[in-house]
């Protein structure tokens, strides 16, 4: 076992408690045939909490690729040790955790988060520490704004969002469109902001533009007003769990138009929840995990064989993260958190499963979206966007 998992005791409970793991002494040590010359990689995510299923993912991926790693040899001879705090999808203790992370357990480099809000807050603990932060799915630009130790390794907002209204105005036609954002969550806001500014620019109108807490559970009384409004078709840039909920209430109201959506749609728990209300809707995402490409394919075969369950795109981007990270810190000049820094900096080309992963200027990696049609409860690839400057084909919904 090269890995010590605490999603029992999450950062805040641990340092609430002053239960901190220094005072164990290295319970990975006696747990697994480390040698004490493990390299430390720190993981933060959603482990529980409303965001879980993006936590779990992304690290059964992180844990795929470690194990892959460890059994061809390591980085130049030495294991790779993950260890995993859960933040419980909450921006407060995603700080807490990565404090403990770099403080307490001495991680030299750092994985995480999902959720935009999250992993601004451990990416400015990162900065501060001089601690490299990789962020598998992160889209919110402020997350790799924070300074030159914070990356990603997926597109951002600004594109995902274009990309999501030059489908809603050249793929379904739409002119007409209602918003509906969660304020409490900066991917959904940022989101939001990204979409109308591409949605109005090709000349649609935003009908109408509503907004709801992280903690609210019934929406009618904006989904009314949004019925009222008449739009061709609602963007909902939330969670699965907000957007799984709306799509029902949505739908018991008889909204009958479809909702858009993007990558944070992507969960089994969004069909489990929402069923069929979420039929003929969209999403944009950064892979279709049924790609018959050879790299995407090796990489479900693996995974489920050690889960017994198909990945998503969480999946695919925490397994491209580590890969990522883990290139750098062999090709680093050294493993001080600078060197490492510094090759990450300069990955161009990396064959990820989520395409060709170069670290641009600002950190970040350009890709494709795909666009995801939900049809009889199923994610299927519906379209490719590279460029949502450009005009699309008319394609029937
Ligand atoms: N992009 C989302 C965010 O920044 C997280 C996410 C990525 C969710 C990929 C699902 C799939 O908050």
């Amino acid at each position: 076992m090269m890995r010590l998992k605490m999603w029992h005791a999450p950062a805040a409970v641990l340092i609430a408690t002053g239960i901190v793991l220094s005072g164990c002494k290295s319970p990975s040590n006696s747990a697994s045939q480390s040698t004490g010359n493990d390299i430390i990689v720190g993981e933060y995510g959603s482990l529980t909490g409303p965001q879980a299923t993006f936590g779990k993912s992304t690290d059964n991926a992180i844990q795929l690729a470690v194990e892959q790693l460890n059994s061809a040899g390591g980085i130049n001879g030495r294991k790779v040790k993950v260890v995993t705090q859960d933040d419980m999808s909450q921006a407060n203790n995603a700080a807490l955790a990565v404090q403990n992370l770099i403080d307490q357990q001495h991680a030299i480099a750092v994985l995480g988060e999902v959720a935009s809000s999250c992993s601004e807050a451990g990416g400015r603990v990162c900065q501060e520490k001089g601690i490299p932060m990789i962020s598998p799915s992160s889209t919110n630009p402020a997350v790799t704004q924070i300074g030159d130790d914070i990356f990603r390794v997926c597109f951002i907002d600004p594109f995902q969002a274009a990309v999501v209204a030059r489908f809603a105005h050249d793929g379904l036609g739409a002119t007409r469109v209602a918003v509906f954002t969660n304020t409490d969550q900066d991917y959904s806001t940022g989101f939001t902001k990204n979409f109308i500014a591409a949605f109005t620019a090709m000349g649609g109108t935003i009908v109408i533009q509503k907004s709801y807490g992280g903690s609210d559970t019934d929406f009618r009384g904006s989904l009314t007003a949004i019925a009222q409004a008449k739009p061709q078709a609602i963007l909902i840039p939330g969670y699965y769990q907000d957007v799984a909920s709306i799509a029902k209430q949505a739908r018991a109201l008889g909204i009958t138009c479809p909702l858009l959506g993007g990558d944070g749609w992507d969960s089994p728990d969004l069909i489990k929840i929402g069923g069929a209300a979420l039929n003929n809707c969209y999403f944009s995402d950064h892979l279709a995990i049924d790609d018959p490409t050879p790299a995407v394919a090796k990489f479900v075969a693996a995974y489920k064989a050690k889960y017994g369950q198909t990945p998503d795109s969480l999946a695919a981007l925490g397994y491209d993260s580590a890969n990522l990270l883990f290139a750098a810190m062999k090709a680093a000049k050294s493993l001080t958190p600078s060197d490492i820094r510094d090759a990450i900096a300069a990955t161009k080309n990396f064959p990820g499963i989520t395409g060709n992963i170069t670290i641009n200027a600002q950190r970040n990696a350009d890709k494709p979206a795909v666009i995801i049609k939900i049809v009889n409860g199923q994610f299927t690839k519906y379209m490719s966007i590279a460029n949502p400057d450009v005009p699309l084909q008319p394609k029937a919904s």
